[in-house]
């Protein structure tokens, strides 16, 4: 284990462990406790951030078929919320850490996993994978984000994609912009935040705090660099301090200055819903929101039209689908194993991936699933998924460890209140110079 991953784990407070038993126990929908008494044998306690909206809405769909296929089990929603899972991620660090690990939990395929792998804090499930038929029905790209030393550590439920911005249409024609179109570069956006601006437009861009900002200047390098040069961002070739990083942060720094000053007190529900798509469409005061695709499933759930929004991949990425996955483990010494593995078989399955990513946003990881049944965006992001380059996010985990992100985390929140270039990029640099070898320290 890494000396970097040791560290992660330790840092536990007293106040988020008090923390983490009052979510637990609030969200939970059966109301009982997983560790006590004779109930304890038949709960599955679940633990994800997906507490409200359309990211509820996902998990209460796999718990429906859980219910059906693994009804010998209770379903224990140990939900946290926050967005990201900023909340959920220490807490859950700080419990497994006391001994205190759920049935299940949720961990991004890719560097997030590799931490919790590294930290022997979850099983090996090769051959609960195998028996399922899994290690065929997912993209071998995939596989392989979720397997160290031949084993296989978690299951996939799904495929989001980080580079996508949400239009307001009502908002862009204040300024005469085609809400349907995408500005071809980060500059060209630039330009048509500045025509918001001058058309009296308050919020041009909607932002919000941690890791909307953090995907944001993910987005922006993604756009400015184009995909090989990001992706050697986080595999080495491409050097952070490198004077287009510079150019690309100056850009971000920009774009940034045309967001509303409010961002770092609110997540991106929040934000969503004050300024891009408030319930009263009239009173929309932002044009553009950068987020990922859990964004369709959030006005789903607030039975918004489609017709209130627009969408297209971030200006310069058209062509690159910048992924994450949401996958499932098991975890070393957590309450009932044979019920998460009902669970993680149920999150594996056609039927699990249908009932969850109709209503999440996101595709299915399976590459078995068609597009039929699915809204509108889920039908043009599977196609899209077939036929885009890869990149990944460190904002969610998939690019590179929870320790790498929190560092760049801190550096955007710093940034956020005095947005110096030259500090902001030496953060980066640190940064990646103490976890860029991430790979190599995995057996
Ligand atoms: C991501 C997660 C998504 C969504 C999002 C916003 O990290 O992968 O499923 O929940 O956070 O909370």
């Amino acid at each position: 284990m890494s000396r970097v991953r040791r560290k992660v784990a330790i840092g536990v407070t007293v106040a988020a462990m008090l923390a983490v038993s009052a979510c637990s126990s609030s969200t939970s929908t059966s109301g009982s406790s997983a560790s006590t008494g004779a109930a304890a044998t038949k709960d599955v306690q679940v633990f994800t951030w997906w507490a409200a909206g359309g990211e509820k809405a996902g998990l209460d769909g796999l718990q429906t078929v859980f219910k059906k296929d693994c009804s010998q089990y209770n379903f224990v929603n140990a939900a946290v919320a926050g967005g990201g899972g900023d909340k959920a991620k220490t807490l859950l660090a700080n419990n497994l850490k006391a001994g205190n690990a759920p049935s299940s939990f949720q961990a991004h395929a890719g560097g997030e996993l590799s931490d919790y792998i590294a930290n022997g804090q979850v099983e090996d499930i090769t051959s609960e994978f195998k028996a399922d038929g899994l290690d065929t029905a997912f993209p071998p790209e995939l596989v392989k984000q979720i397997t160290v030393g031949g084993k296989v550590y978690s299951v996939p439920a799904n495929i989001h994609r980080a580079n996508m911005v949400w239009v307001n249409p009502v908002v862009l024609k204040k300024a005469n912009l085609d809400p349907a179109k995408a500005p071809a570069t980060v500059k060209d956006w630039i330009a048509d935040l500045a025509k918001l601006k001058a058309a009296g437009v308050t919020t041009p861009l909607v932002l919000s705090k941690g890791f909307a900002e953090e995907m944001l200047l993910e987005s922006t390098l993604l756009g400015d660099l184009g995909v090989q040069k990001f992706n050697g961002l986080y595999d080495g070739t491409t050097k952070w301090d490198g004077a287009d990083v510079t150019a690309a942060l100056n850009d971000f720094k920009t774009l940034e200055s045309y967001s509303n000053t409010d961002r770092d007190t609110m997540d991106w529900d929040a934000a969503m819903s004050k300024y891009l798509l408030p319930t009263n469409p009239a009173s929309a005061t932002g044009g553009y929101q950068l987020m990922g695709d859990w964004v369709p499933a959030q006005i789903l759930s607030l039975n918004m039209p489609t017709s209130a929004y627009k969408y297209w991949p971030a200006p310069g990425t058209n062509g690159v689908y910048q992924w994450l996955s949401d996958s499932f483990t098991l975890p070393k010494g957590g309450t009932n194993p044979e019920g998460a593995k009902c669970w993680l078989k149920v999150v594996g399955s056609a039927e699990g991936q249908k009932a969850f990513n109709t209503v999440k946003g996101s595709i299915p990881a399976r590459s078995d699933a068609t597009p039929a049944g699915y809204p509108a965006y889920q039908q043009w992001a599977m196609a899209q998924w077939k036929a885009s380059k890869l990149a990944p996010s460190l904002a969610h985990g998939s690019a590179g460890p929870g320790a790498w992100n929190n560092d760049v985390q801190t550096a955007m929140s710093a940034f956020s209140a005095n947005p110096d270039v030259a500090t902001l990029q030496k953060s980066l640099v640190a940064a990646a110079n103490k976890y860029s070898n991430w790979r190599s320290t995995l057996g």
